[in-house]
This record gives structure tokens, sequence and C-alpha cells, in this order.
């Protein structure tokens, strides 16, 4: 099957009203945070955050499939001295819109500027929010496994009784953790702690993420020919990442330099997979022509 990509230019507000209800298998995106970068793309104040994005996350709730999950990145700014607040209120009225606040990740930069400030040390994580618009959502977690590594070794030498027994007696949950049947495995589940560098190959935007963080959702969350959404594409590092993954993908920027660059790419994608199978039914056609 064909894989996809369409942009939008424009405000999302507005250009996602075009977008059909229930269409939308996963969202990852990072917004403009509160009270940066107003020279590039206009920074929003952190008392009108929250007015400013209901109007979207209204949108967004509504193209998402039931079975959809949207992840939005997004840190708070040291205010006159202390944290805002504007994420947390998000929440909340998120919550009152109707989405589910399933789970916070953790994105640790692994190599975060250095610097001193007479209060605090330097800020060295983003949040990365799960939301969903149902409690049975697609979640592919053997996508996501990772190297057991020597943790087996070091905790087998220190089993105790109740790590060889399944242990499920203490709270009542029915899930127990019977440690001894991970050690003969050599893969386990995930942290919801990412660890990625800050840096990215995509030198064309000053907010870009790096490829790996929508790589690691939409593994997560899609499987191949699904539909990914970023709705403050900016790069386009979203996009780029789901068509490689063979996801469909839609993106939208209000910036007209941003919209032209992933247009461009867009172009240079189709280009290059029009010359590959080209290239590819030409030695298929030659081969065949030896064989008669
Ligand atoms: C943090 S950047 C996203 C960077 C992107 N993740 C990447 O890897 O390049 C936020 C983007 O949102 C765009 N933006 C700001 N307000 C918008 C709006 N109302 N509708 C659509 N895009 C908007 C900005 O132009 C900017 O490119």
């Amino acid at each position: 099957m064909e894989i996809k990509t369409n942009i939008y230019l424009g405000d999302s507000k507005e250009e996602l009203k075009k977008l059909s209800d229930n269409s939308i298998d996963l969202i990852v995106t990072s917004p403009p945070y509160a009270d940066q970068r107003k020279n590039t793309y206009g920074g929003i104040r952190h008392e009108k955050y929250v007015e400013w994005f209901l109007p979207i996350s209204e949108q967004l709730i509504r193209v998402l499939k039931p079975s959809g999950t949207f992840i939005l990145n997004i840190k708070e700014k040291v205010v006159k001295g202390e944290r805002s607040t504007y994420v947390m209120e998000l929440i909340i009225a998120m919550r009152k819109q109707g989405w589910i606040w399933t789970e916070e990740f953790i994105w640790h930069k692994k190599n975060s500027y250095p610097g001193k400030w007479p209060n605090r040390f330097r800020d060295s994580w983003e949040r990365l929010l799960q939301f969903n618009k149902s409690k049975r959502f697609n979640m592919y977690q053997d996508e996501v496994m990772v190297p057991m590594g020597d943790w087996a070794k070091t905790r087998l030498k220190k089993l105790s009784d109740t790590d060889k027994i399944r242990d499920n007696s203490k709270v009542g949950s029915g899930f127990g953790k019977n440690i001894s049947n991970w050690l003969k495995r050599d893969k386990a589940y995930p942290t919801n702690v990412l660890y990625l560098a800050t840096e990215c190959n995509n030198k064309n935007h000053s907010a870009a993420f790096p490829e790996e963080l929508p790589e690691w959702f939409i593994k997560l969350f899609t499987k191949e020919n699904d539909v990914v959404l970023d709705p403050f594409m900016g790069s386009g590092t979203t996009l780029s990442v789901a068509s490689k993954m063979k996801r469909n993908s839609v993106g939208i920027d209000i910036v007209p330099e941003y919209y032209k660059m992933v247009k461009k790419q867009i172009k240079e994608t189709e280009l290059y997979l029009c010359e590959t199978k080209a290239k590819y039914e030409k030695t298929k056609n030659k081969r065949r022509s030896k064989i008669r």
C-alpha cells in the first residue's frame, strides 16, 4: 500500500477542521512552549496558554480514533523565580475536555547545556504527556523492548525465596512479580524515562526534536499503514520518521518557510522512492530476460 504524507499551512485550530472524525492513530507533537521563541514563531504568554491550546485540543480529540494516543512534549519555564503552573493547569483543563491523562513519560536530555544558576541546577528533562480518549487503546509494548543487560545476572545472585514464587499475596492486585521468570530472557520492557540526546540531524529548525523521540512512540502506538499527526510539525521530524516507518502522516505549521521546507523534503523523498522503484523494476526485467 502506498504511504501518504499530507501537509497544511495555517493555524492548527482552523486547519484541523479539515480532517475527518476518528481518523488518526497517533498524535506526536511539540507545540510552542509558553513565553519562548517570540522572534521565530511568536510566543504564547503562560497566563494565556490554556485558553490558546484548548480549541486545538478540542479538534485533536475529535480527529483521534478511540484506539489512538496523543503524546504532548512540553515543559514549563521559570517565571520570576518560580516554575510556571501552566502545564498543570492544561492537564486539568484537558481532563475536563474529555481526555484521559494516562501517563507521563520523561525525556531525559543526556547532553543538556551546562550552566550555573543561583537557585537551581540545569534543566535536563522535559515532559511527554500521554492522553487518550478511551482506556482501551492500541499499545504494542513488545516493539520497544530493551536488552536485559547484566541486570538478570546480578539479580540472580541475590534471589530471595519470595522472588522465586509468584508474589501476589501482599497487595492482592492479582499481579505477581515472580522475578525468576525474567532471568532466562534477554529482553525486558523499558521504563517511562527516555534517555535521548537533544542534538538532532535537522538543523533547519531552532526547536526540532531528535528522530528517536517520535520513532519510539510510533513503534509503541502504531502499526504499518496507520496515520500519525503532528499539528505543530516545524521541520517535519515526525512526518519523515513516520514515512520511513511506513506510516501515513499529516502535518500542520503556521510558518510558510517551514511548510515550504517540509513540502520540498516530501517531494525529494517521493522522487527518491520513484527512482529506487524504477531501478528495481529495471534490474528485475533484466534478470527475467536473461533467464528466458
Ligand atoms: C517546537 S516547534 C516544533 C518542532 C518540530 N517538533 C520539529 O522537530 O521540527 C513548534 C512549531 O509550531 C508552529 N506553530 C506555532 N503556532 C502554531 C499554530 N497555531 N498552528 C500551527 N503551527 C503552529 C511553529 O511555527 C513551530 O514550527
